[in-house]
């Protein structure tokens, strides 16, 4: 399963990948986008997606399950809750066009009275905020290098409001004081994190240990998490969605995803993730699958994936 060329999986996220090596090994941002439908991807990327949906045959519904979820969450803060600011940390690639629509034309449960205007061709976070919200602003945060580039060309491309930064999660300190100079701190700002809290917290040395042991305490994640929050004014919000790793399957799936050499994901368990939001208002209906968060149309699967939205008090 290790490519070739390698000895041993990669282990810390890499930043020294050149073009060589990322064409050998999966990255989790090219196969998020093989899941949603998208060509962003290479062999490596599509061969470890095929894997992985031979472990967790439902991963491709999770995946865009999980995003429509971020859909929802963005559209229900920006259009109810008066949220003008968000934070994308670990944005990965631009969602593909084809990407089916997370909802009904009509939407239903979360009318939104300021937003006449059709939904955008794609989901790419800022059109979905800027859909309710129109001088929504708008900061994507990844510490990947292809990423950084295809945000540059296709989302924040001159949009003012929109803007990208190269900067790590697990340096939440650099983050912030970077956001500082694009977001206003004494408003609202909404932080996302959609499926980027598993690449922390793992050994990258010993990165099997940690994902055979989805209930191992992870104060990186929690940190990170609190960090973040701790910066944010009153009526800020977090919106999170990560990976079941109280799935049997989902955690096999990221250990064979692990053993194609790409940055191990170690996916939280529910007691973990809900955790994240201890201190915040959970907003009803709480930490749930992603179908079950405000669905729009009857839950029709049960995708291994926890999500859910908090209100700083
Ligand atoms: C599975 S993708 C999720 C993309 C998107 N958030 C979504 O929900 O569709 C994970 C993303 O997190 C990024 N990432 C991983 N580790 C990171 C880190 N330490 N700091 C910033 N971004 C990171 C990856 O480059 C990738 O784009």
């Amino acid at each position: 399963m290790m490519p070739k060329d390698r000895e041993e999986p990669m282990g810390e996220f890499r930043r020294d990948l050149d073009a060589e090596d990322s064409l050998h090994v999966p990255h989790s941002a090219r196969v998020w986008n093989r899941f949603l439908g998208g060509k962003e991807c290479y062999d490596v990327d599509r061969s470890a997606a095929a894997d992985i949906t031979d472990i967790c045959p439902g991963m491709g519904a999770a995946v865009r399950q999980a995003r429509g979820f971020l859909v929802r969450a963005v559209h229900h803060l920006a259009a109810q809750e008066g949220v003008g600011q968000f934070l994308d940390v670990g944005c990965g690639l631009p969602m593909p066009e084809v990407f089916p629509r997370p909802y009904p034309d009509r939407i239903v449960h979360q009318p939104s009275p300021h937003a006449p205007t059709p939904w955008p061709a794609t989901h790419d976070l800022h059109e979905v905020a800027r859909r309710a919200a129109p001088d929504a602003r708008v900061l994507y945060v990844d510490n990947d290098p292809v990423v950084g580039a295809h945000a540059h060309a296709l989302l924040t491309c001159g949009r003012d409001g929109v803007d990208f930064i190269d900067a790590d999660l697990r340096d939440p300190g650099d983050i912030l004081s970077q956001a500082r100079e694009l977001l206003d701190f004494s408003k609202p700002i909404a932080v996302v994190l959609g499926a980027v809290l598993g690449h922390l917290g793992v050994d990258p040395l010993d990165p099997h240990a940690a994902l055979t042991d989805p209930q191992q305490a992870r104060p990186e994640t929690r940190a990170v998490v609190d960090a973040l929050i701790a910066a944010l004014p009153r009526g800020s919000f977090l919106a999170a969605y990560d990976l079941d790793g109280g799935d049997p399957e989902a955690r096999e799936a990221m250990l064979v995803f692990c053993d194609h050499g790409a940055s191990p994901y170690l996916p939280l368990p529910r007691r973990l993730f809900g955790e994240l939001f201890d201190g915040l208002e959970v907003l009803p209906p709480g930490v749930v699958r992603p179908e079950q968060w405000r669905p729009l149309r009857e839950p029709d699967a049960d995708a291994p994936v926890w999500c859910a939205v908090g209100r700083k008090l």
